[in-house]
C-alpha cells in the first residue's frame, strides 16, 4: 500500500504534504498518523520554511472515516494531529479544492493560512451524522466568521461556497485555476515573500459573546430539529468558544462531542447514511447497462405528470407531455412554468436555465408526440381501464427499446404489463407528490420487467436526483402499503378514544414530519376514500372503517385544497376543526364503543408497531429487497424521523421480542388486525434483527 500522507520538500523551502487516500482522502487513522509524522518532520526540517496541505485527486479532504464511528477511537486523534499543525513554528497553508467538509476544514482550520479554488464546498456537516464537530471545529470557526455566521452554519450542517467562505472570513483568499498544488505553491511562495509568521487560529480573540444570539438559535433548533439533539449541541459547543481559551474550549467540544458519539441518534443517522449508498446495490443490476435516456415523455399533466415533468426538466431532459385536449395541455405548461419559477425563486435554477427548461418541454395532444421519447412516465387516472388504453397506445407508438412507466399508486403493473406485447418494457416508477420536490422513488419491478429496464430506472433516479428504492408488486408497494396499515391502526384508536388531533401530535414528537391526518389533509381525502371504496369488496367484517373520514368525503371536505377537512385552514396553517370530534363521536356510538383514554405512549408504540409488523411482513414477501429499503423509503417518502434511522432500525434499537410482546397484547383486544409477523416471530425468536437481513 503507498502511504496515504506524503512530504515533500521542494525548491524555495516549501514543503507539501500531500493528502492521497481515495476515493475522498478521509481522515482515517493511516491519514491521521501521516499527517501527524508529516508536521513532525516539518517542525524540524530546518531547510523548510513554510509547508502546503493539499489534498490529490477531487478533492482536500472530505472528512472522518465514517467506517471508524462507534468503534474505539485510534491514535493519533484528529484534534492532537491538529493541535500540532497550529502549533508549528513555521507558517503553513492549506491549499483546498473540491471539498473540505468535516474534519477536512477543521484541519483547514488549523493551519494558519487558507486559499480555496473556485467552486470549492467548505462546510461542518457533523450534525447530519447526529454528532458535532470534534476537532477543532466549534472553536476555530467562530473565531475566524464571528459568532452569528457560524451558528448559521454549524447547527445546520450546512456548507459555503469559496467564496462565500471568503466573504465570512473563513478562507483567507481564492486560488487561480484548478491545480490546488500549484495555486498553494504560489501562495506560500507570496507568503515567504511577505515574511509571513505563523498565525494559530486558536490565538485569535474568541468571538463577541451575544446572548441573545445565542438564545435565537437554540429556540429556532428546538423547534427546527423535533427532538433531535446534535444540532442543539453544537449550539453550546460554539457558545464554549465566546468565553473558554482555546484548549479549554477544544476539551468542552470534545466532550460534547463524545456524548454525541454515544446517542442512539448518531447510530440512526449513520445507518440512514450507509443506507443511502446501499439501496442502489442489487444483485439484479449489478453489471448490467441501462439503456439511454435523452428524452422523457409524461402522460398526463396533472399533479402527478406536471411535477415528474418539472423534475426532469429542472435536470435539464428534454420532455414531451401529452394530455387530452389542448385546454388541458396549456394548463400542464401552467403549471410547470410556475413550477420552474418557484424553483428561480428559491435560487435553485438560474432565468436563463428556466428559458432552457421551457423550451425542452413540449405539451402536445395525441401519442404520435411520443415516437421519439427512450423513456415515457404514464401518469393518467387511477383506474385500470385508462391505464390499460394508455399502455395500447403506448405500444402502437413507443420506439423499440423504449421503456414505459406507470406512476400508479396501487394497481397491478403485470396486469398492466400482460395487456401489451411488450411486457419487459414496463416498469412501476411511483413518484411521490410534490414530484419536484420529494426524493424518494420507487421503482417498482414487474415480473417480467427486464434488468436493464430496472438498471435504467435506477441510473434516470440518480440523474433526477432522487432516492431510488426497490419494491415488487402487491397493492401499495412498499410505502403505501405499509401506511394503509399504520393508518389503519391510527383509525382503531380514534374509534376506540384518542382524537386525530392527539395522534398526529403524539407522532410528531415522535418526530415524524406531520400526523397521519395532516397528511391525509395534505393529499386530499378523497384520495383516502376512493381507496376504500376501490378496497370495499375485499373488506374484512372486522376492519375498522373511518365512517367519520367517509362523512367528511361526502361534506366536500378534502383536506387542505378545500381549506378544510380534518384541521380548519387559513393557507397552509391547519387548526382542529372541532366538528371532526362530532363525527368520530357519531363513529363510536354506532359501533358501540365506550371510548377510553389513550396517553401519547401508547398511541406511538402501537403506531409503531403496525408500521413495523407490516414492514416485515413486506420483506418478507420480498416486496422490499431488504429491511434497509423499508427504512429508506419511510425516511424519503413518508417523514420518519431521520434520526431514527428508518422503522426496522428503531425495531432492532427497541428489540424484536419487546414488539412481539406488544402486538401480543394489543391481539387481547384484536386478534384480527393485530397478528404477529411471522418474519418478526421467527428473528425475535432466534434473537436477531432486521439488520441481520441488510447483507
Ligand atoms: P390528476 O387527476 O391530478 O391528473 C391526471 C391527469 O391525467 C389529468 O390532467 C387528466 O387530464 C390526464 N389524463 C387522463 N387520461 C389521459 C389520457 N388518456 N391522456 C392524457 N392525459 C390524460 O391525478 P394525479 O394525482 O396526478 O395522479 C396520476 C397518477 O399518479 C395516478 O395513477 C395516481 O395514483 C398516481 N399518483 C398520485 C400521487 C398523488 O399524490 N396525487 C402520488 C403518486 C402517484
Amino acid at each position: 500500500m503507498t502511504d496515504p500522507v506524503t512530504y515533500e520538500l521542494t525548491e524555495g523551502g516549501i514543503a507539501v504534504v500531500t493528502i492521497a487516500n481515495p476515493p475522498v482522502n478521509a481522515l482515517g487513522q493511516a491519514v491521521r498518523a501521516g499527517l501527524d509524522a508529516a508536521f513532525e518532520r516539518f517542525a524540524s526540517d530546518s531547510a523548510a520554511e513554510i509547508a502546503v496541505i493539499v489534498g490529490a485527486g477531487k478533492l482536500f479532504i472530505g472528512g472522518a472515516d465514517i467506517s471508524e464511528f462507534g468503534k474505539p477511537l485510534k491514535d493519533p486523534w484528529l484534534p492532537a494531529v491538529i493541535n500540532r499543525i497550529e502549533a508549528c513554528p513555521k507558517p503553513v497553508v492549506a491549499a483546498i479544492h473540491g471539498a473540505a467538509l468535516g474534519g477536512g476544514l477543521e484541519v483547514a482550520l488549523g493551519c494558519h493560512y487558507r486559499l480555496a479554488l473556485p467552486g470549492t464546498t467548505l462546510g461542518l456537516p457533523e450534525v447530519k451524522l447526529g454528532v458535532i464537530p470534534g476537532a477543532g471545529g466549534t472553536q476555530r470557526a467562530p473565531r475566524l466568521m464571528g459568532l452569528a455566521a457560524a451558528l448559521d452554519m454549524i447547527p445546520a450542517g450546512g456548507t459555503l461556497t469559496a467564496d462565500k467562505a471568503l466573504e465570512a472570513g473563513l478562507i483567507d483568499v481564492l486560488g487561480e485555476g484548478d491545480d490546488p498544488r500549484a495555486a498553494g505553491l504560489a501562495y506560500a511562495r507570496d507568503l515567504l515573500d511577505q515574511g509571513a509568521k505563523p498565525r494559530p487560529t486558536g490565538e485569535m480573540p474568541m468571538p463577541e459573546a451575544e446572548p441573545d444570539a445565542i438564545e435565537a438559535a437554540r429556540a429556532t433548533w428546538t423547534k427546527k430539529a423535533r427532538g433531535e439533539v446534535a444540532p442543539l449541541a453544537s449550539i453550546d459547543a460554539v457558545e464554549a468558544s465566546t468565553r473558554l481559551d482555546i484548549m479549554d474550549g477544544l476539551d468542552e467540544e470534545r466532550r460534547i462531542f463524545r456524548e454525541m458519539m454515544e446517542t442512539p441518534q448518531r447510530a440512526g443517522l449513520i445507518h440512514a447514511f450507509f443506507n443511502d449508498r446501499k439501496v442502489a446495490k442489487l444483485p439484479e443490476i449489478e453489471g448490467v447497462i441501462p439503456r439511454d435516456v435523452g428524452t422523457i415523455g409524461v402522460i398526463g399533466g396533472g399533479t402527478m405528470g406536471a411535477g415528474i415533468a418539472t423534475a426532469a426538466l429542472l435536470r435539464g431532459l428534454p420532455v414531451t407531455l401529452i394530455e387530452r385536449d389542448d385546454a388541458a395541455a396549456a394548463k400542464a405548461r401552467e403549471t410547470i412554468a410556475g413550477n420552474l419559477a418557484a424553483a428561480v425563486k428559491r435560487g435553485k435554477l438560474t432565468e436563463a436555465r428556466r428559458d432552457a427548461a421551457l423550451d425542452a418541454l413540449t405539451a402536445a395532444t395525441g401519442y404520435d408526440a411520443l415516437s421519439d421519447a427512450d423513456l415515457v412516465i404514464e401518469a393518467v387516472f387511477e383506474d385500470m381501464d385508462v391505464k390499460k388504453a394508455v399502455f395500447a397506445e403506448l405500444d402502437r407508438v413507443a420506439k423499440p427499446g423504449a421503456v414505459l412507466a406507470t406512476n400508479t399508486s396501487y394497481l397491478d403493473i403485470d396486469a398492466i404489463a400482460a395487456s401489451i406485447s411488450r411486457p419487459g418494457d414496463v416498469i412501476g416508477l411511483h413518484f411521490f407528490s410534490p414530484a419536484h420536490v420529494m426524493k424518494l422513488l420507487e421503482v417498482v419491478v414487474a415480473e417480467k420487467t427486464a434488468p436493464e429496464v430496472t438498471a435504467t430506472a435506477f441510473a434516470l433516479a440518480k440523474r433526477l436526483g432522487k432516492t431510488a428504492v426497490r419494491a415488487g408488486v402487491c397493492d401499495g408497494f412498499i410505502g403505501n402499503r405499509i401506511l394503509s396499515h399504520y393508518r389503519a391502526a391510527a383509525d382503531g384508536m380514534v374509534l376506540a378514544g384518542a382524537s386525530p388531533f392527539q395522534i398526529d401530535r403524539a407522532m410528531k414528537d415522535f418526530g415524524f414530519a406531520m400526523g397521519p391526518y395532516e397528511v391525509a389533509d395534505l393529499a386530499g381525502l378523497d384520495i383516502g376514500y376512493m381507496t376504500r371504496q376501490r378496497k370495499a369488496a375485499d373488506r374484512h367484517p372486522r376492519d375498522v372503517v373511518p365512517t367519520w373520514a367517509d362523512a367528511l368525503f361526502n361534506k366536500g371536505r378534502l383536506g387542505q385544497k378545500t381549506g378544510r377537512g380534518y384541521y380548519v385552514y387559513e393557507g397552509r396553517k391547519g387548526t382542529p376543526d372541532p366538528e371532526v370530534e362530532e363525527l368520530v363521536a357519531e363513529a363510536r356510538t354506532e359501533a358501540g364503543v365506550t371510548p377510553r383514554e389513550f396517553s401519547d405512549a401508547e398511541i406511538q408504540r402501537r403506531y409503531m408497531a403496525a408500521m413495523v409488523n407490516e414492514a416485515a411482513r413486506v420483506v418478507d414477501e420480498g416486496i422490499a429487497a431488504r429491511p434497509l429499503d423499508v427504512d429508506v423509503t419511510l425516511l424519503y417518502g413518508y417523514g420518519f424521523p431521520r434520526w431514527r434511522g428508518g422503522p426496522m432500525h428503531w425495531a432492532d434499537t427497541v428489540g424484536l421480542p419487546k414488539l412481539v410482546s406488544d402486538i401480543e397484547s394489543y391481539a387481547a383486544e384484536d386478534d384480527h388486525f393485530w397478528q404477529v409477523a411471522p418474519l418478526l416471530r421467527r428473528l425475535a425468536k432466534d434473537n436477531q434483527t432486521f439488520s441481520s437481513l441488510n447483507g
